[in-house]
């Protein structure tokens, strides 16, 4: 099929050319000049990676008892300034208190980081000797303690060294980080199950990142009460991310169609295509997403909804986590580096950004007619979870590129604005 070799060729281009985006290069645990497998050209195994997960109402009244369990002294607590005055960071400082937990707090996270604050956030870390590290936010504030703890426990380490390659050198983690703990305000990026940590590249005006299983949280703390407190934009934009990460990691290239062959598993990128398991965790969080995100949006009070969304944004997090996202992540990293006045209302913040989620989704309309023709079943069984699929279009499965308006439009035209 025609269709089906051209949307390949452009992913396996994408894959092993100078691609700079964190979402589906495999380039970035490989470093310059890696050696690949003489044997096999395509990959014949995937792993799966994740981080422990705790979920429940009001659970992060235990982080305290956690932090002791964990013999910490000294634990620094990284969030941003508008949740600084905000329910989920005074629970979680309660907890600490009540279990008399000596902290310090970090709370100028930029939302949407840069290298910049990345590093702002880094040199804070290394100034102290911190034991234990712990996120209370959403994926801005998640990613930049994955950064703080991987170069406060690699303090010669330049900055560049662990980030994805071309851009950074892209070279494996190798030493032992602190402990984190990750607890998600937003529904939301997933990022306490990933071994990712993204930024704004400012001098290329390009989003990357770094991908590590090292520097995955030890423990993500889900409690969905943090939720409610979400403006109404935050909540459709921080869902249309799980919508994304669910529908592109499905969608993704499988494991064993992606070259090079890794010569040594540490060489085996976190990002390695659709696989059965990661496809379980996918359609699962699709399934969530069709049923509750417009109920979570609408109605802020709605805890079953929003709390269906919170665990929707793990389900997915898990599935992109080990599979990887492809092109409407791809394209957000352009859209969202290039922001020059644009303000996102319900943010709360000083400078102009697009939101991640609002980046991604803008694309994925036409993304999903593009590779529809490469997994037309795939593209089918994801239009039906979201309730856009009739007979005929099942009938009519091999000329998915009629499907117009598709889908995911038809599932998000009533809430991007
Ligand atoms: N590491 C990963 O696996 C991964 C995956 C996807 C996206 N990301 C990255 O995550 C970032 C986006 O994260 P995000 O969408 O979670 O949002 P965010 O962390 O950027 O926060 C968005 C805004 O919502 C506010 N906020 C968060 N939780 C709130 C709550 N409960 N109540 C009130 N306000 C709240 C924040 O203060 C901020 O103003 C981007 O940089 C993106 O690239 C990372
Ligand atoms: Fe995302």
């Amino acid at each position: 099929m025609a269709g089906r070799d051209r949307v390949v060729h452009l992913l396996r281009q994408l894959e092993r050319a100078a691609c700079r985006c964190p979402a589906h290069s495999n380039t970035f645990h490989q470093g310059a000049g890696a050696a690949t497998c003489t044997v096999r050209k395509t990959d014949y195994a995937f792993e799966m990676a994740s981080s422990n997960i705790r979920y429940g109402e009001g659970v992060s009244r235990e982080i305290g008892m956690d932090l002791q369990n964990l013999g910490a002294r000294n634990v620094c607590l990284m969030t941003d300034r508008n949740l600084s005055h905000l329910p989920p960071v005074k629970a979680v400082l309660e907890s600490l208190s009540k279990n008399g937990v000596k902290y310090k707090v970090y709370d100028n996270v930029r939302v949407e980081p840069t290298d910049t604050s990345f590093k702002e956030a880094i040199s804070f870390a290394k100034k102290d000797s911190f034991d234990v590290f712990v996120a209370v936010g959403g994926g801005s504030v998640i990613d930049t303690c994955k950064a703080a703890n991987l170069y406060a426990c690699h303090p010669d380490a330049d900055f560049l060294d662990f980030v994805n390659a071309p851009i950074g050198k892209g070279k494996p983690v190798t030493g032992a980080l602190k402990p984190l703990i990750a607890v998600p305000t937003t529904a939301g990026t997933g990022s306490e199950t990933t071994g990712v940590a993204i930024f704004d590249y400012e001098p290329l005006k390009a989003k990357t990142g770094i991908a590590s299983r090292a520097i995955r949280p030890t423990l993500g703390i889900v409690d969905p009460t943090h939720t409610l407190s979400m403006p109404e934009r935050v909540t459709a934009n921080s869902g249309f991310d799980v919508l994304c990460h669910a529908l592109e990691s499905y969608t993704a290239l499988p494991y064993n169609q992606r070259s090079p062959c890794p010569p040594n598993p540490i060489n085996r990128p976190a990002y390695q295509g659709s696989n059965p398991i990661s496809d379980v965790w996918s359609r699962h969080a699709l399934n969530v997403v069709a049923k509750y995100m417009k109920r979570a949006v609408r109605d802020p009070e709605d805890l079953e909804a929003r709390s269906s969304m919170h665990l929707a944004s793990v389900f997915a997090g898990i599935g992109f986590g080990n599979a990887g996202v492809h092109l409407c992540h791809g394209m957000s990293y352009p859209i969202a580096g290039n922001v020059k006045t644009h303000s996102a209302m319900g943010y709360n913040v000083d400078h102009p950004l697009v939101p991640h989620g609002l980046s991604v989704v803008l694309t994925s309309p036409a993304v999903f007619n593009f590779t529809a023709p490469m997994c037309p079943e795939r593209h089918l069984d994801a239009a039906e979870i979201l309730g856009t699929c009739s007979p005929v279009h099942t009938f009519t499965c091999s000329h998915l590129h009629l499907f117009t308006p598709s889908p995911v439009y038809l599932f998000t035209q009533c809430l991007t604005t």
